[in-house]
């Protein structure tokens, strides 16, 4: 399965001006881009600009959208919006929104959204912490199977879930996730998603990993964690890291 690493831009850089100089340094090296996809997920007043670059081999995604199309629903962009500006991913889910109340239920409106209007959905899940009892699995199992409640079999083969542990995301990561770790939950959300579905679609469903990825780990991660690639935050806003873990993410 052809790998993805998708940078998530969060609330940076601080203008369209830093945005378009950043992006151009990512397309500016897609001829080394080998058995990989990749894609920047950015703010939305950045989307139309970013757009407007040229690059075959870089796609542009969103970091949220709503589920209903158009009306009074102040400050929000729906995926149906999105879709006529040609943006091709959109994350869903991400911890930072659940902090902010974004619940399973809305998540499932919102894959189901985007999946209208072809957009693909990188569905975040992870719990906060992990635990001696092993409930950190259920968490997640959970977060899936509602997230993911009534998509039909053929459309679930098109959603990427990025497995991101709260405690390893950001700057105030309490560790990095270890090899094993990330390994144990990919395997297990694949089987989830095999149970809610089939062994053949959870097969080609893309589970990657997300939290604290920067060059050292990402090759390890790749070779012996089981991800389909990764999401990576901090080391996306810098040029030359993000393209060190592209390079990794394409090694296997
Ligand atoms: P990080 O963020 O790479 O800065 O830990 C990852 C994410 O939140 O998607």
């Amino acid at each position: 399965m052809k790998k993805i690493v998708i940078g998530n831009w969060k609330m940076n850089p601080a203008t369209i001006k830093e945005a378009e100089v950043l992006f151009k340094g990512i397309t500016k090296n897609q001829k080394d881009f080998k058995n990989i996809d990749v894609a920047i997920c950015a703010p939305y007043i950045y989307l139309p600009n970013l757009l407007k670059i040229k690059s075959r081999k870089v796609a542009v995604g969103a970091e949220d959208a709503y589920y209903e199309e158009v009306g009074a629903y102040t400050g929000n962009v729906s995926a149906k919006m999105l879709s006529v500006l040609k943006v091709k991913y959109c994350i869903v889910g991400h911890s930072e929104r659940r902090a902010m109340g974004e619940t399973d239920e809305m998540c499932n409106k919102k894959i189901n959204a985007l999946l209208k209007v072809g957009i693909t959905p990188v569905l975040c899940v992870g719990e906060k912490t992990r635990d001696e009892s092993h409930e950190y699995l259920n968490i997640v199992k959970k977060q899936i199977e509602n997230s993911l409640q009534g998509v039909s079999k053929n459309a679930l083969s098109k959603i990427i879930i990025a497995y991101e542990p709260v405690w390893a995301i950001g700057s105030n990561a309490v560790r990095e996730v270890e090899t094993f770790e990330c390994q144990e939950m990919i395997l297990y959300i694949k089987k989830v998603i095999a149970t809610i579905s089939s062994p053949s679609i959870a097969h080609s469903v893309r589970v990657i990993y997300g939290g604290s990825v920067h060059p050292q780990n990402s090759l390890e991660l790749i070779t012996n964690g089981g991800v389909d690639g990764f999401l990576v935050g901090r080391d996306s806003l810098d040029v030359k890291k993000f393209l060190n873990i592209i390079k990794n993410g394409g090694v296997k």
